[in-house]
């Protein structure tokens, strides 16, 4: 999704945008662009295609020369990707530049409105409507410009814009898309995410909605939409570079599934106290629980296959009846949702757009809020009624690893918190599951070790043409995250099906030397998972077995194997995605691709 850095200071502008935006590139994008005041007007550079093209065509920066500044990675929504339709996108007469994330619903019949005025547009972005409308309403000041601006558009934004009549001031504004403040000591900085600044300052505000900003290179000030002064609180991060960086692995999605074990750890040990789960962040009250009549889990991609291990562990542990949508499609069916319902989002931004539009219609509908969120101040941590915070840091690469991981592992506290309340489960069912839980980041350790194993796997199939996946029950869900994981980043067509629907179609699609992991963790289902993986080698399918180590008659049906380590049914999936993710990454290492932005693919997906 688009990314935003603005400078104002006394460093040259241009490498510093530069760098802020390659921090922001795991984001997703198309096209790159900068704005900086050079003593006598608006220098502005853009180009499709990498930020490379962008750095050769202005040196590194050194070309441009000016103090402030504003950059921007665009991610196309309106208007294809093209130099024209990047960002910065620049008044008639040039004297505003504008940068902007989100989507302004009305461009259209304020694009017609001031072309009927005499004003010539040259894109096809709804951006370039905010930079016309500055022109438009310009009267000398800055804040009043931005107030008339906001009060003609709608929809979501994250705007940054500066001018030649004040080239000591950058401006910014927020609403529903992320926006923070950086702050420095004689220079301060705007972004979309907090890597792009992290090399200049660790003093930060996060813009609420409806919050302006005014910087200049010695002064911060937010105003609400009153031109009232508000004061905030800034925030210390206390993370370093490094850890937003590759800390010497090739790519991002590596490092991060080899976080997994520390960032399970952070996330369930301060929840975990004398072997009973402590949840100080969710305030359900004993009635709030007691009238719980559903959970109901919104999510999108990988964050929806969370939702569907969450149905069967809420629904064992808690024995709360559990429904799980993807998000876009909830808002369009009509749910059935009141005050009795609890809702459920998992989001690692915290700002997907789908998902934050289902949890407005689940709040609007009645429902209590409980989200499970990675980004501390994200829109959907926001307007939540409490949150779940997983602490898996910051997560650069495109197809998420260590968030999903801690996002279940937030699954498993809140259904044992829930199960505990509620009776559903024994003291002694307590204790067993609590310390399966403690003992999860050991085992992922364990598997991580073996890591050559599925290596060779990867290098046995990196050239096939379809893979699929099968399990039944929670090893379903699974195989959905395997499937996604291998297809999003090495672009190899690949199904993921309950093993028992096999039957009613898709077994049609298997032909002799077709890819099929199986997986066979759950002890109940195994004997029908070997009849499932039976019927797909009848067809001339190579089975890759995934199980426990208990399990070892899968040798004699299975063309290879892979073990994790035995422990509690539910627990299980928290194992199992590690494989899985290991064998997707392989397989797009050795197939040459983009492993961390993925084509066409975007981290944070912040349009509907
Ligand atoms: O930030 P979110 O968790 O809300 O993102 C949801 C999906 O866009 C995300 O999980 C996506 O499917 C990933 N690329 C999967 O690896």
């Amino acid at each position: 999704m688009c990314g935003i850095v603005g400078y104002i200071g006394y460093e040259q502008a241009a490498p510093l945008l530069l760098k802020g935006l390659e921090k922001l590139e795991y984001r997703g994008y198309d096209s790159a662009g900068i704005a900086v005041y050079d003593g006598s007007g608006l220098e502005i550079y853009k180009s499709k295609g990498r930020l490379k093209i962008l750095s050769d065509m202005i040196e590194g920066g050194a070309k441009v020369k000016g103090t402030v500044g504003i950059g921007h990675t665009r991610w196309a929504t309106h208007g294809e990707p093209s130099d024209i339709n990047s960002h910065p996108q620049v008044s008639d007469s040039g004297r505003f530049a504008v940068v902007h994330n989100g989507i302004i619903e009305n461009y259209m019949s304020l694009k017609e409105y001031l072309i009927n005025h005499g004003v010539e547009f040259v894109s096809e972005t709804d951006t370039e409507v905010i930079a016309q409308l500055f022109e438009y309403y310009y009267d000398g000041d800055m804040l009043d410009t931005m107030l008339k601006v906001l009060a003609k558009v709608e929809g979501s934004y994250a705007i940054g814009v500066i001018s030649q009549e004040h080239p000591d001031e950058l401006l910014a504004v927020r609403k529903d898309s992320p926006l923070i403040v950086g702050i420095g000591e004689g220079e301060n900085f705007i972004a979309s995410d907090i890597p792009a600044i992290l090399s200049h300052t660790r003093d930060i505000y996060r813009l609420e909605d409806n919050e302006i900003v005014a910087l200049k290179a010695d002064s911060i000030t937010v105003y609400n939409m009153e031109k009232e002064v508000v004061s905030k609180t800034p925030f210390h991060v206390d993370w370093d570079v490094s850890s937003a960086e590759k800390g010497g692995y090739e790519h991002f999605m590596f490092k991060e599934i080899m976080e997994q074990p520390e960032a399970i750890r952070k996330t369930i040990s301060p929840r975990l106290k004398n072997g009973k789960i402590v949840l100080d962040d969710v305030s359900l009250s004993k009635e709030d629980l007691e009238k719980i009549s559903k959970i109901v889990v919104l999510a999108c991609g990988s964050a929806y296959h969370v939702g569907m291990n969450a149905k069967y562990i809420l629904e064992k542990i808690a024995r709360i009846p559990v429904e799980v949508d993807l998000a876009s499609e909830f808002r369009y069916r009509d749910p059935i949702i009141d005050e009795s319902v609890l809702v459920l989002v998992i989001s690692q931004s915290g700002e997907t757009a789908d998902t934050l539009a289902a949890l407005r219609e689940a709040k609007r509908l009645g429902a209590r809020v409980i989200s499970i969120v990675n980004v501390v101040g994200s829109s959907i941590a926001n307007d939540s009624d409490d949150v779940l915070y997983t602490w898996a840091g910051p997560e650069i690469a495109v197809a998420t690893t260590k968030a999903y991981s801690t996002q279940l592992a937030v699954v498993y506290l809140l259904a044992l918190y829930l199960g505990e309340k509620r009776n559903t489960i024994t003291t002694e069912q307590l204790e067993r599951y609590v310390k399966g839980l403690e003992n999860l980041p050991n085992q992922i350790q364990e598997i991580l070790e073996h890591q050559e194993t599925i290596q060779y796997l990867a290098s046995q199939y990196f050239n096939s043409r379809d893979i699929f996946f099968i399990g039944r029950n929670l090893d379903y869900s699974m195989s959905l995250e395997g499937s996604l994981k291998l297809k999003e980043i090495s672009y190899i067509h690949s199904e993921a099906y309950a093993a028992g629907e096999l039957k009613h179609g898709t077994i049609s699609l298997i032909e002799d030397g077709t890819l099929v992991v199986s997986l066979a963790t759950q002890d109940m289902l195994f004997d029908k998972m070997m009849s499932n993986v039976k019927e797909v080698k009848a067809r001339g399918a190579v089975v890759l077995g995934l199980t426990t180590e208990k399990h070892k008659e899968i040798e004699k049906t299975a063309d290879h194997v892979f073990y994790i380590p035995s422990t509690e049914d539910i627990l299980l999936p928290s194992l199992a995605v590690v494989p899985l993710q290991l064998f997707a990454y392989y397989v797009a290492s050795m197939k040459g691709c983009d492993i961390d932005k993925p084509r066409n693919l975007a981290k944070s997906v912040t349009v509907e």
